[in-house]
């Protein structure tokens, strides 16, 4: 081997074993790889080299070259290895420290009267249903009664998205949808909770607020019917002191109709600042399905009877935790909503 060359080789074998990290790892390289490197200039000087030795000169560069590079590279994954270890090592977590507590949240009010609600009427042989919350005029209004320029939609004022689609003013909307695709199958019994919107024109009432209605449709359903019901409904939910009072009232899609009022369960009926001095509280609309309703969904009135019932989510929750302003329900505070995990 050309004499040069092979000093070379010693001379790199020996500086490769001294080496100690990445950046006299890369130095070295410069040095000897560069533009400038021995090697780089060793390599040009094959052109003083007598024509017979070219080849063999050529050959040793090579040689040369790839054992610069075998050691190149062990020593990088070398360096890279203690590099990772190293850091491996700094990074280590100690496990013995206390961790932070996860903020692990709590149930709204909102949502533990709708599981309740849910259970109750579940335990009765309901299916809960849901329907979409931007509706069609036809089922929020039309098939409920509520023809084109009915005075009744006024009380209904909601958000229009244009002539046709609005978001709607009562699940009611979903109990046509249920009837239309059961047509004259029975018997359907249903409550539907949900989102619901409507104008919002004074400081106890929210333009978004949650309901949930219920519909029965089979033979022979009778008034009896749905005053058994809403008085197990009021006493389950409100304790079974609760009274119940049905008053005549007027809703499009029910005939006859009614509002219901429950014994106020602070006072307990004597008289106090939440039921204004009455003794009572409103707590539903209800009825018997309207013989129009029940056609324009495909049932024929002359064969089912039904009744149907609805009440506020949010009164509902406010009665039952004795939340003083509905705004609380809404603002998602999480000292609010806290105490009722507390209360638990
Ligand atoms: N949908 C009515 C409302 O939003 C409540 C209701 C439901 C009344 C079912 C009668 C029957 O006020």
């Amino acid at each position: 081997m050309n004499e040069k060359l092979e000093e070379i080789k010693k001379e790199l074998a020996e500086k490769f074993e001294k080496i100690t990290n990445m950046q006299e790892l890369n130095d070295l390289k410069v040095a000897y790889e560069g533009k400038k490197g021995i090697i780089t200039e060793m390599a040009a000087g094959i052109k003083d080299v007598a024509p017979e030795n070219k080849k063999e000169y050529g050959m040793q560069m090579n040689e040369l070259r790839q054992d610069f590079q075998d050691r190149y590279e062990k020593a990088k994954a070398k360096f890279e290895e203690e590099r990772i270890n190293q850091k491996l090592k700094e990074d280590t977590i100690d496990i013995s420290l206390p961790a932070d507590k996860p903020n692990m949240g709590s149930k709204h009010p909102f949502s533990r009267i709708i599981e309740e609600v849910e259970d109750l009427f579940v335990s009765m042989g309901y299916d809960v249903v849901d329907g979409p919350e931007l509706e069609d005029d036809e089922h929020c209004f039309r098939l409920l009664n509520y023809y084109v320029g009915h005075p009744a939609r006024d009380a209904q004022d909601t958000f229009y998205i244009d002539e046709e689609y609005l978001l709607r003013t009562q699940t009611s909307s979903s109990q046509s949808r249920v009837m239309q695709a059961n047509k004259e199958k029975t018997p359907i019994r249903v409550i539907c909770p949900g989102k619901t919107y409507r104008r919002d024109d004074d400081a106890t009432h929210s333009h978004q607020f949650g309901q949930v209605e219920g519909l029965v449709i089979d033979k022979d359903i009778s008034l009896a019917d749905l005053k058994g019901t809403l008085e197990i409904f009021a006493r389950r939910i409100l304790g079974d002191d609760t009274k119940v009072r049905f008053r005549p009232s007027y809703f499009p899609f029910t005939s006859p109709s009614c509002e219901v009022d429950v014994s106020c369960f602070k006072c307990g009926g004597k008289g106090c600042s939440l039921c204004k001095g009455t003794g009572w509280i409103e707590l539903l609309g209800a009825g018997m399905v309207h013989p129009n309703v029940l056609r324009m969904s495909g049932y024929d009135p002359e064969k089912f009877t039904g009744f149907a019932f609805g009440t506020g989510l949010d009164r509902l929750a406010m009665f039952k935790y004795n939340i003083p302003d509905i705004r609380l329900i809404y603002g998602n505070d999480i000292r609010f909503l806290k105490q009722f995990d507390e209360a638990e």
